[in-house]
């Protein structure tokens, strides 16, 4: 799993083996105590070597390199009832920048997915609002409460198999059967990844005005509808440093009646709407289980707000296995 975070700074998530144990107990402390003091005090400040030990046997843990220097964990133990508890999730103090937290919890929910989890859960301290404000930023809501805080939950994103351009046009194709004006899409993944191959697709199933290129050097496009439905907005977030920049693209303007798809908005496009369709594509070299010849994808699909709670995105994990 690989995570470009910023210009510069190369973010690497991995799955944590045992030998991690000790430089995951180092960033724990180190980013537990450099919270404000809350009482109880968090059990991850008194947990032992023994304790991540115990806690990588029973589940599973992701570390972040930033630059080849391990930044960033957490711990995930999945449950019995289809739902991953995510805990001691820490980035260290020297470590702090913007998107670190998030890659890490993307590579935690694509891990859980992975493991056939419906649901991703963690405990917030009632004590850390603007931490409960970040995690409802990135698409967990309160679930219920319990001693210590919020239980905060997020619905897992359905993988789909994409072993060929041609079925991550078809994929997006099927995507336009679910989109309708209004909707935001966040397509993330790496140079070359698929985005626009994916937005090339969803064109062409929204019946939209073509040719849908890479917009890396004109921010943003308009594709008109040929059949009076939707049009679809085309963004380019890769140059764009900032929120505010993506702002002045006053794409507010036509999010309401067009299909919006944001590629590399993961971390700048959230802001324009708390209903949004997150589509994060890794290729199978990312994963380190191939040779590099293969030009397979797993795209992760999740959605993100009321919008997207009651629709069944498993039809294009099923459509992708069909073909
Ligand atoms: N399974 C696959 N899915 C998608 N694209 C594939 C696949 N296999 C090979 N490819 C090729 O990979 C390239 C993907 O390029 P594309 O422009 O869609 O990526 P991108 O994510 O938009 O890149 P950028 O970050 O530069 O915008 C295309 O040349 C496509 O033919
Ligand atoms: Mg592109």
């Amino acid at each position: 799993m690989i995570d470009a975070v910023g210009d510069e700074a190369v973010v690497e998530l991995r799955v944590a083996e045992l030998a991690d144990a000790p430089t995951m107990l180092r960033l724990i402390h180190a980013a537990f105590a450099a919270r404000p003091p809350v009482d109880p005090p968090a059990a991850a400040l008194s947990e032992t070597l023994a304790d991540i030990e115990a806690h990588l046997v029973e589940g599973y843990g992701v570390v972040a390199d930033v630059d080849g220097v391990p930044a960033g964990t957490l711990l995930l133990t999945p449950r019995a009832d289809g739902v991953v508890y995510m805990h001691r999730v820490s980035v260290h103090p020297d470590h702090r920048q913007a998107g670190l937290a998030a890659a890490m919890v993307r590579g935690a929910a694509e891990l859980a997915a992975d493991l056939d989890a419906r649901w991703i859960e963690l405990l917030c301290r009632r004590e850390f609002p603007q931490t409960l404000r970040w995690w409802q930023r990135h698409g967990f809501t309160i679930d219920r409460e319990d001693d210590l805080g919020h239980i905060l939950r997020r619905r897992l994103p359905v993988r789909v198999e994409v072993p060929t351009a041609d079925d991550m046009h078809r994929l997006g194709a099927s995507l336009a059967g679910l989109l309708r004006a209004g909707d935001l899409v966040i397509a993330t993944g790496e140079l070359g990844a698929g985005k626009t191959t994916l937005t090339q697709g969803l064109g062409e199933g929204l019946q939209v005005d073509g040719p849908i290129i890479s917009p890396t050097f004109v921010l943003s496009r308009i594709h008109p509808s040929r059949v009076g439905g939707p049009g679809l907005v085309h963004v380019d977030a890769y140059r764009l440093g900032s929120a505010a920049e993506l702002e002045d693209l006053d794409l507010d303007a036509s999010l309401a009646d067009s299909v919006t798809l944001v590629e590399w908005g993961a971390g700048l496009a959230e802001g324009l709407s708390s209903d949004r369709l997150e589509v994060d594509i890794r290729r199978d070299a990312d994963r380190g289980d191939t040779t590099g010849e293969d030009e397979g994808r797993q795209v992760y699909v999740v959605g993100v707000g009321p919008r997207w709670a009651t629709v069944d995105l498993g039809v294009l994990a099923v459509e992708g296995a069909t073909r």
